[in-house]
């Protein structure tokens, strides 16, 4: 497997994200002693401080580069293996052999399945870990035009600045663009973006990441059929992480559980 954040995982951790999903996620740990599985943990930003208040969590992740940084975090924060574990897996096709109380893929992970075929992975990973009565919960952004606003847009090849942020060194700052149109078929929709990190020591520049990702869209009522479609029945959704009302904030959030 190809680790596409082999360079640009160092910058991770930089980004500004717009809102704290981390107490989200720790609510919905079912009791202090509860097992939780990170499908696309990365660098452990939110398997690290969920790690305290569940009794174990196990993250999977496809980039051994995000990886690295999250074993890091894990041992800065004291985590031995009774109580974190992390490893290096494709959530689309990924069997551990035992079940969890709580699956959460945080931060539109499920986004960069591109294909019907992954996406079908996936909710098997999912249904395989889950504990009897267990819940999955599941984030995707919501799309912010309708799919020809995001076609047109996505034909638009200029680079933005989207943020900047101190490093040791200097400055990182980070750009995005669309590195090709969007995909566009009667029931998928993918985008291309491509974020370059250029790291600046001073005025000179002092090293430069590009990482080039898919991010499937899906609109709300979609990503709801698309759920009952694999199986699950829907327990809660929400629209972002401040209580924004499902399918009016800036995300998409549900959370399911086997129906059968
Ligand atoms: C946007 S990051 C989210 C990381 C973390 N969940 C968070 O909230 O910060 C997406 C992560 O999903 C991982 N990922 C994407 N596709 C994957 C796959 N098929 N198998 C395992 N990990 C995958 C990427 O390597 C990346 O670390």
């Amino acid at each position: 497997m190809i680790d596409v954040r082999a360079q640009a995982a160092r910058y991770y951790d930089l980004q500004p994200i717009a809102f704290d999903d981390v107490p989200f996620y720790r609510e919905h740990i079912p009791w202090p002693q509860a097992s939780v599985l990170e499908l696309g943990c990365g660098t452990g930003r939110v398997l690290v401080p969920l790690a305290e208040h569940c009794g174990y969590i196990h993250g999977l992740d496809a980039s051994e580069a995000m990886l690295a940084v999250c074993r890091a975090r894990m041992k800065k924060a004291d985590l031995g293996p009774e109580k974190a574990r992390v490893q290096l897996a494709d959530i689309t096709d990924v069997g551990l052999g035992r079940k969890f109380d709580l699956v959460i893929a945080p931060y539109r992970v499920f986004q960069n399945l591109e294909s019907d075929e992954s996406v079908d992975g996936f909710f098997k990973t999912v249904r395989k870990h889950l504990a009897p009565g267990a819940a999955c919960i599941l984030n995707i952004f919501r799309p912010n035009r309708d799919p020809d606003g995001i076609v047109q847009r996505s034909g638009d090849p200029r680079e933005t600045p989207v943020w900047e942020a101190p490093i040791e060194s200097g400055r990182v700052f980070a750009y995005e663009r669309f590195r090709q149109p969007a995909f566009r078929s009667a029931d998928r929709l993918v985008i291309y973006p491509r974020l370059t990190y250029r790291e600046y020591c001073g005025d000179q520049p002092a090293g430069e990441a590009v990482l080039d990702i898919a991010m499937r869209v899906y609109y709300p009522e979609e990503f709801e059929r698309l759920i009952v479609h694999h199986g699950f029945r829907i327990l809660g959704r929400w629209g972002g992480y401040a209580g924004e009302p499902y399918g009016q904030g800036p995300e998409l959030v549900v959370e399911f559980a086997d129906s059968g």
